[in-house]
């Protein structure tokens, strides 16, 4: 889960790393009481999950409270690559000095951690990754080691960043270890004209399968996930929306996986990704049809099946079901096979659904429901 800057600040303050102080508002009237609060100039900025948002005119300066409310007017609502901009942060300026690029990021073909820095920060870091890699530093940090006094030393002579810089960069590492980050970035980390060092902008990338560790991390943030894959969260499914007309539900993520092949080589587009996992019940089934079928884009649903430890009777009691509770209005194509496929598919030809068709192959059953898919 990306966290939007304001929330990254927040994390890095509470780990002893200096931030400027800022509010978040949604309101241009309230932009202007704050600004009032925070001493009248302040720097406006868009909180959307990108980066690049001052090249974009989502942070900008304001004078007094007045042109902080006029310019919180401005950028929100404004679209930045794609994302639209739902909240502000006012954040009192700061005396630039000096601008740095730090961050940690997880180098999984490595096995380890990599620290990123370059005494050439800012917007423009990109532009002096390609032109003048020399002058970004990437030191490997062995993650049993993590960073001590002494790495974080070597990091930033390395990058050529100021010796104030270490303590920092230890910070930084317990923020990423702590809370559990796959990446923590600060851009730019400044020196101010009377030598603070700050973090004036932040990244932080959390490794969903902590989630459970942190209690505060909360729901998914709604404004930007899918609603129907929100709506597949909440019931504890494995659902990824795709492009396609084609609902595809099976178990396995392998199996779900060959049968978007199997869609896709129909001449079809898989309209989703969804596992229902190794011991489906009827209720998962249930569940995972009804997100499927609540998808406009939807126009025929494959449920491929493969019996191991879940018999395939179970499943097709699962399916009747799920018929039941969810009154389908679009045609669905089960394959069944392994554990029990033969009752299974009994159980489905008595319940004679008039929406519900079986067939025996994947290939066959994939190329059913692409047909229904794009003919009726
Ligand atoms: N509080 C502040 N005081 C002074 N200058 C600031 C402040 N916040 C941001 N800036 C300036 O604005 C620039 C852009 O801000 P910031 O890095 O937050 O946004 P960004 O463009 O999204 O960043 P990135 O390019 O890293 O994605 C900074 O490099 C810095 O020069
Ligand atoms: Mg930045």
């Amino acid at each position: 889960m990306d966290l939007y800057e304001h929330q990254a600040r927040q994390l890095f303050a509470e780990h002893g790393i200096v931030v400027p102080r800022a509010e978040v508002t949604d309101s241009p009237k309230r932009a202007r009481e704050i600004a009032r609060r925070l001493g009248g100039r302040v720097v406006v900025k868009a909180q959307v999950k990108t980066g690049g948002r001052g090249k974009a005119g989502g942070v900008k300066l304001a004078a007094d409270p007045a042109a902080a409310e006029l310019t919180a007017r401005q950028i929100l609502g404004m679209d930045i690559k794609g994302h639209t901009v739902g909240t502000v942060m006012l954040a009192q300026p700061v005396d630039v000095a000096e601008e740095f690029y730090v961050s940690y990021v997880l180098d999984r073909a490595a096995g380890r951690f990599l620290a990123i820095a370059s005494a050439q920060g800012g917007t423009e870091i990109e532009e002096v990754a390609a032109t003048r890699p020399e002058a970004v530093a990437r030191v490997p940090v062995d993650p049993a080691e993590g960073v001590t006094s002494a790495t974080a030393a070597r990091i930033a002579e390395a990058a050529g960043l100021p010796p104030q810089t270490v303590d920092v960069l230890v910070r930084l590492w317990e923020v990423l270890t702590r809370e559990d980050a796959l990446l923590v970035e600060v851009n730019p980390l400044v020196r101010t004209g009377d030598g603070r060092i700050m973090a004036l902008d932040g990244k932080v990338t959390l490794d969903d399968n902590a989630r459970f560790r942190h209690a505060l991390w909360g729901g998914e943030d709604s404004a930007d996930a899918d609603p129907l894959e929100a709506a597949a969260a909440t019931k504890g499914l494995h659902y990824v929306k795709l492009d396609g007309e084609v609902g595809v539900i099976g178990n396995g993520a392998g199996l779900v996986m060959s049968t978007l092949d199997a869609v896709a080589g129909c001449g079809a587009r898989p309209a989703n990704f969804l596992d229902i996992g190794g011991g489906a019940s009827a209720q998962v089934m249930a569940d995972g049809l009804s997100v499927v079928l609540s998808d406009p884009a939807v126009r025929s649903v494959l449920v491929n099946v493969f019996g191991g430890i879940t018999a395939c009777d179970a499943v097709a009691d699962g399916i009747v079901r799920a018929l039941d509770a969810v009154r389908p209005t679009k045609p669905l194509v089960v394959r069944l096979d392994g554990n029990n496929a033969a009752r299974g598919r009994a159980v489905l030809e008595a319940r004679a659904h008039p929406l519900v068709e079986q067939a025996t192959t994947m290939d066959g059953a994939a190329g059913r429901a692409a047909r229904l898919a794009t003919t009726t």
